[in-house]
């Protein structure tokens, strides 16, 4: 949802801005710009639509030289994609701001501000920012405390660069409800929406706190201010990724690296949790145990991808705990009147930890005296995790292609560790679960080996390119499965798909069954093998084409009109882990055979901070 990047160095800043949008370029490009201030004291602008390349292409025929900027890559809200709506937003000659998030009550700012004689040219909800901004520091004369005086008017989330002619080498910095990060160089210092913008420069981060305000000066100068203007010292964190996670490696997409990347973080997820035979329940923190035997409900919230994760783990929870669960797209939840009973555990899974919906349904169930907040997540540092009372990271390493992949997979096994953690402290049979721990050790062999089976799944996606539908089927833990298929087939393919609980076929989707309308289902060696079975004669019997992922010992053969691509067999709970990764591969390639931007894909954006 926007990237923003900052910088205030002693060499130009221009490849720094540059380079940190195209790693931000996952958050939006619709449109890119970047102002820099010269050496002289004047502000200079570009801006493009399109992707960073467009940008950047302006910057090669007209540098921008200079020791302080900022820069934004765009994912619209506000006002259709163009050149004139793209950051960064001046007032004037002399003030220029970069802005993600939303600004909720910028009718009134804009009508209030055309009344004293503003001239607005865009549509976007930034450019009041820019003109409060003007004014306020003309009255203070100080643009760090300009900044602070203009928040307290300003309804909704941001995060903000800003940067202004007469402050010479100063990026001033802010967030509510955007994420925002500070990167510590050596005599340099930097701001962006994500640390993998910076890690060019620096693998040192300060993580901004909600209501905080930054001035970055000249000699990596830092100064941090809090919500109530106070000056605060901030810990100063190492990334402990690396840099290879911002390149593509050998890979032609990210989006195929990162289903590449399973079997390692799988691993990693798993790593320092696992004891001989049980789940170690100090993973969650050392509050944990006590706190999961007070347990008697959970309500899981998320958005997308992650709220497909919190669909299996009802399935598990409530096999092997015994608790009941509930589990709720975080849009909905926010606005609506929740009953939690007495004992309720509420957590939230999410990639990013801050997404707009699922922070703002954390906040809302805070008042409503749940047992305590649990967030799963992958990014350290992140909103959902700073306010959560427990945390488990995912540990999948950055994601950038635009479709979940490698953090969903991670999300359902640390769904998975959550679940024996409770069944432990909850008595679940000591046998049942060291089967289980064994089990997952095997998972991440078990997942390099469907990845061989890559070569096989692009040969299926062929007969996908030309189809304008799908229809993806699964039973029990693996309906879920099944949505999250079709979700990664719209995302990146643009074709139509839907899922349905296999079951449900007969109540009406059947009719849409024909020889146009490939139907992919997951086949695993499960107690509703044989349901399922029925389920795909019933689409046969109407001419439907079936690709059918199956166990290796269930016995379905091809046969005219049925592709079944066999899955080494896995244990019963972990086969949603297992049978996730083909539908990946099946939609990438029918993506590439589509051409379609797989990493980027239209009208989305990774990280949703915008409600
Ligand atoms: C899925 O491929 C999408 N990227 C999207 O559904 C995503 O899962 C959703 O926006 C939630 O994001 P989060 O996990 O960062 O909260």
């Amino acid at each position: 949802m926007c990237g923003i990047v900052g910088a205030v160095a002693e060499r130009n800043v221009q490849g720094i801005l540059l380079e940190g949008l195209k790693r931000l370029e996952y958050r939006g490009y619709d449109s890119a710009g970047m102002t820099v201030r010269s050496p002289q004291g004047q502000l200079q602008r570009q801006r493009a639509l399109g992707k960073v390349a467009a940008l950047e292409e302006r910057l090669a025929a007209e540098p921008l030289p200079g020791h302080s900027g900022i820069a934004h890559t765009r994912w619209a809200t506000h006002g259709r994609p163009s050149e004139q709506n793209a950051h960064p937003h001046q007032s004037g000659e002399r003030l220029a701001v970069v802005h993600n998030g939303i600004i909720e009550n910028h009718e009134a700012l804009r009508r209030e501000l055309e009344g004293e004689g503003y001239v607005f040219t865009s549509e976007t909800d930034t450019e009041v920012i820019a003109h409060l901004l003007e004014r306020e520091s003309r009255r203070v004369g100080d643009l760090l405390t300009a900044v602070q005086g203009v928040l307290a008017h300003l309804d909704g989330a941001y995060a903000l660069g800003v940067i202004h002619a007469d402050e010479p080498d100063v990026v001033i910095g802010a967030r509510k409800g955007s994420p925002l990060v500070v990167g510590v160089g050596i005599d340099e210092a930097f701001l962006a929406s994500d640390p993998l913008a910076l890690l060019q420069v620096t693998d040192r981060f300060v993580y901004l706190q909600e209501g905080d305000a930054v001035r970055l000066s000249r000699g990596g100068v830092i100064k941090v201010v809090d919500a109530d203007g106070y000056a605060v010292e901030r810990e100063v964190q190492t990334f402990e990724h690396g840099d290879g996670a911002a390149s593509k490696g050998d890979y032609r997409h990210f989006m195929l690296k990162e289903i590449h990347e399973q079997p390692a973080v799988i691993a990693a997820a798993l790593e320092g949790r696992l004891g001989e035979r049980s789940v170690l329940v100090e993973s969650f923190g050392p509050d944990a145990e006590a706190l999961f035997g007070q347990v008697k409900q959970i309500h899981i919230v998320a958005c997308g991808t992650s709220y497909h994760a919190g669909m299996v783990a009802r399935y598990w929870l409530e096999r092997y705990t015994g608790v009941p669960v509930q589990v709720e797209v975080a849009s909905e939840y926010r606005y609506r009147q929740v009953v939690v009973p007495e004992g309720t555990l509420f957590v939230t899974l999410s990639q990013s930890g801050e997404t707009a919906d699922t922070l703002a349904a954390l906040r809302f169930a805070r008042a409503r005296g749940y047992l305590a907040s649990l967030a799963i997540c992958n990014v350290p540092g992140s909103s959902l995790v700073r306010e959560s009372d427990l945390t488990l990271m995912t540990q999948a390493g950055p994601e950038i292609g635009v479709a979940s992949t490698k953090a969903f997979t991670t999300q359902l096994t640390a769904l998975m560790l959550l679940t024996l953690a409770l069944g432990r402290v909850r008595g679940l049979d000591a046998g049942e679960q060291a089967t289980l721990v064994e089990a997952l050790r095997g998972l991440p062999g078990l997942v390099a080996r469907v990845l061989e089976l890559d070569p096989a799944i692009e040969a299926l996606g062929t007969a996908f390119a030309e189809k304008h539908h799908a229809l993806f089927l699964g039973r029990g833990a693996h309906f879920p499965i099944a949505l999250e298929g079709a979700l990664k087939l719209k995302e990146i393919s643009y074709i139509h798909a839907e899922a349905y609980p296999a079951g449900e076929l007969k109540h009406g989707p059947l009719a849409l069954v024909d020889s146009e309308m490939p139907v992919i289902s997951v086949a695993p060696n499960d107690e509703l093998l044989d349901k399922l079975k029925s389920n795909l004669q019933e689409v046969r019997a109407r001419g439907g084409e079936l690709f059918v992922f199956a166990d290796e010992q269930v016995g379905l053969a091809e046969e005219e009109g049925v592709h079944v691509l066999h899955l080494p067999h896995v244990h019963e709970a972990l086969a949603p882990i297992l049978y996730t990764v083909p539908l990946q591969l099946l939609s990438y390639h029918v993506a590439v055979l589509k051409g379609t931007d797989v990493d980027q894909p239209r009208n989305l954006a990774k990280s949703v901070t915008v409600e």
